[in-house]
């Protein structure tokens, strides 16, 4: 099987590196020329270029890890959010059908309004509110066009490599006595591992079974919220020998309201995973088991 991996150096990008590589031949290509082999475009501001790239490559599966994901930059570029996250998925989508082949797309929980506490499933009506969850959505319609295609929407993505929220509560916890992060935000946080691998797992059956094609939320299991995760990784990183001016005890509570960002988050990020759970026959980890891993993975690394 040939396979195109776009956005090869983000979270999810890099982990799919790992996951991908027994099932074929993989073309793994960032956003910048330099990084790609033999002059094929992985910029997702020259549609052309990322349509010809398809056309050479000509992959038996496509898997499009690249988003715009910088939320409350994307509501002051909302052209430049709308080509990465809807525009070039479309190109995919279309040049996918033309070769018959299978387009991997992920999205976010960001598509829904936040409303509520019960966790959304994917039939559920959308209410994006923000540019990202707007252009995300567009996105997996555009994806949807191809008949071949599976979409996972996500939340809380963090993996080992680059920033994230439990590497910037640990620098701020190395600094201050103590912390308010936002209580009244739920979600699950997943790890670009876990991604990966179900992405593996969900391609080599959709490859035997096409009628498993369609839309999927995959989020590791359980919830918290920002101020219920910071001190889950405290505490985690108190036990592996942190030392810490800020323990969890020291993690205050505080409401989004207080707190304003240019782009509105949504409130209730759960997500209902037993369709993917039960199509694929896979269990999705508590979120705790991720986020453990991934701190002892790190730690002496710091
Ligand atoms: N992060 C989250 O919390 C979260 C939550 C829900 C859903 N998701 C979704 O999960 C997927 C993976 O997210 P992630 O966390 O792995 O994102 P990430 O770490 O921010 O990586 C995004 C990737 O997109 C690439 N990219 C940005 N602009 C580009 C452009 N103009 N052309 C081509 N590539 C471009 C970047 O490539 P270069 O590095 O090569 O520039 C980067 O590798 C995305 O679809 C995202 O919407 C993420």
């Amino acid at each position: 099987m040939k396979i195109l991996l776009l956005g090869c150096n983000g979270q999810v990008g890099w982990e799919l590196q790992r996951a991908l590589a027994p099932l074929g031949e993989a073309v793994a290509l960032g956003s910048h020329s330099a990084s790609n082999p033999q002059g094929l475009c992985g910029s997702f501001t020259d549609l052309a270029g990322l349509a010809l790239t398809v056309q050479t490559v000509r992959p038996d599966l496509i898997v499009n890890a690249a988003a715009h994901t910088a939320v409350d930059k994307a509501e002051s570029e909302p052209e430049l959010a709308r080509s990465i996250n809807a525009l070039a998925p479309a190109v995919l989508a279309a040049e996918a059908a033309k070769l018959g082949a299978w387009l991997v797309h992920y999205s976010t929980d960001y598509v829904f309004d936040g409303s509520g506490s019960t966790p959304w499933q994917e039939g559920d009506a959308t209410g994006p509110l923000s540019v990202y969850g707007q252009t995300k959505l567009e996105g997996e319609q555009a994806v949807a066009s191809n008949p071949k295609h599976l979409i996972f929407r996500t939340s809380w993505v963090y993996g080992a490599r680059g920033g994230n929220f439990a590497k910037t509560m640990l620098r701020l916890a190395g600094e201050r006595e103590s912390l308010n992060v936002i209580n009244d935000q739920f979600g699950a946080p997943t790890s670009a591992e876990l991604l990966a691998d179900v992405t593996a797992h969900a391609v080599r059956a959709a490859m035997h079974k096409p009628e498993l094609a369609g839309l999927y939320h995959c989020v590791a299991s359980g919830e918290t919220s920002w101020h219920g995760y910071a001190r889950f990784v405290l505490a985690t990183a108190q036990g592996l020998g942190w030392t810490l001016k800020a323990g969890p005890e020291q993690v205050g509570a505080t409401s989004t309201a207080s707190y304003p960002t240019p782009a509105q988050r949504p409130l209730n990020s759960r997500l209902h995973t037993a369709k993917l759970q039960q199509a694929f026959g896979l269990v999705l980890p508590q979120w705790q088991q991720g986020v453990a891993r991934m701190l002892t993975e790190i730690t002496g690394k710091q």
